[in-house]
């Protein structure tokens, strides 16, 4: 029986344990050029030096037009390689599988990014959104290429493609936000054909050996949409997949009255069985014996924690050692790292530790 410390072989790799890092923007770490700076480097190697076996650099935009904030690391020039290798070798020296996530907002970027932000469809309820053409559509499908290729020649080991939470990709997938009635739209291929082009693209420049995984929004607008897009991206020769939501609360699948987390984890489980590929799990796993039920039960192959790795940037080799962890406290309204990390509870009380103020 497989637990939450053991390997995972994936193409060339031995991956050393199930627990991964999953993308976390870094709000205003770095500046309007998306150019890595110290901070960033610092943050990915306290996390890389804990101990899960990936990590998944943040959302890093593949066309500056389509940040989603002024702040985003970028991968949408060849000035942004020598920054992004500093966090693909601090990672990969620590043993950890190095990926890193492409991203385009489409519809979500904010006014401070641009004043037209574009999708697949305008979407009514934000002034200023429109339709992309197809030329547009190309450019952005080339962009999301050429951030691939940076991305390897950065050092990582393969790119995650964020199809989740509302972005672009997600648009385009979606009927609930793809109105389009040409080639981009229409019908299940056609929602398809931008994020086909792109997974067929990367893979013809960055070769086999490259991983790319697809961070998928599970109800895709429903559950059995997610699970046809997860089939479908399994056929073009994906290598993992990691189910998460698709930023609308609509069509929610229930969750069985006995399962004990939430419906973005239930989703990624019953994905799991209609694919042979590895499955990510994620949202609100929260401790280490819910991760390790999770693998011990074979829901998942892998398990992502976000917020527990933020205030606990050793959380893996805390759990490996039985130490203990350093909880986040699940701050609501909402995490504080949305506006600097600093905020962070569990962060303050490392930095206080740091500072001999609180007894260890
Ligand atoms: C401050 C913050 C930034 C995030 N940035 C990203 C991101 O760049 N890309 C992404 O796909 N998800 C992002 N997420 C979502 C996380 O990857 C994760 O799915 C979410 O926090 C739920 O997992 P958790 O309950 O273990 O924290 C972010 C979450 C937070 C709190």
């Amino acid at each position: 029986m497989p637990n939450l410390f053991s390997e995972y072989k994936l193409k060339n790799h031995t991956i050393k344990n199930r627990i991964v890092f999953p993308p976390v923007v870094c709000f205003g770490y770095a500046g309007s050029d998306g150019i890595v700076v110290d901070r960033n480097v610092e943050h990915y190697t306290a996390r890389a030096e804990g101990g899960p076996g990936i990590i998944i650099t943040e959302a890093t935009a593949v066309w500056k037009d389509g940040r989603l904030g002024p702040f985003q690391l970028g991968i949408w020039s060849d000035e942004h390689i020598a920054g992004l290798s500093r966090i693909a070798e601090t990672v990969k020296k620590n043993e950890v599988l190095s990926l890193i996530q492409i991203h385009h907002a489409g519809l979500i970027s904010p006014e401070s990014v641009t004043a037209f932000p574009g999708g697949p469809s305008p979407d009514e309820k934000k002034p200023g959104s429109r339709g992309l053409s197809v030329d547009e559509i190309l450019v952005i499908r080339d962009a999301f290429i050429a951030g691939a290729l940076r991305a390897k020649k950065a050092g990582f080991d393969g790119i995650e493609l964020h199809g989740a939470h509302g972005y672009l990709l997600s648009q385009f997938a979606s009927s609930f936000f793809n109105k389009r009635e040409d080639e981009y739209g229409g019908d299940f291929a056609g929602r398809m054909k931008l994020a086909t082009e792109v997974i067929k693209g990367i893979r013809a420049v960055c070769g086999e050996p490259f991983i790319i995984d697809y961070r998928l929004g599970a109800n895709a607008p429903t559950l059995e949409d997610g699970i046809e897009i997860a089939e479908y991206l399994e056929s073009l020769g994906i290598d993992i997949l990691h189910v998460s939501h698709g930023g609308s609360l609509l069509n929610l699948p229930r969750t069985p009255k006995d399962f004990e987390f939430n419906w973005i984890v239930y989703s990624g489980t019953v994905i799991k069985t209609h694919v042979k590929i590895p499955i990510i799990t994620v949202n609100e796993i929260k401790t280490p014996e819910r991760a390790s039920w999770l693998i011990e039960y074979n829901k998942a192959d892998f398990v992502a924690l976000a917020r527990p790795q933020m205030a606990d940037p050793s959380w893996a080799n805390h759990v490996k050692n039985n130490e203990l962890i350093n909880l986040c406290l699940s701050c609501k309204p909402k995490c504080r790292w949305y506006e600097d990390s600093n905020l962070c509870p569990g962060v303050k009380k490392l930095a206080s530790l740091r500072a001999g103020e609180l007894a260890s």
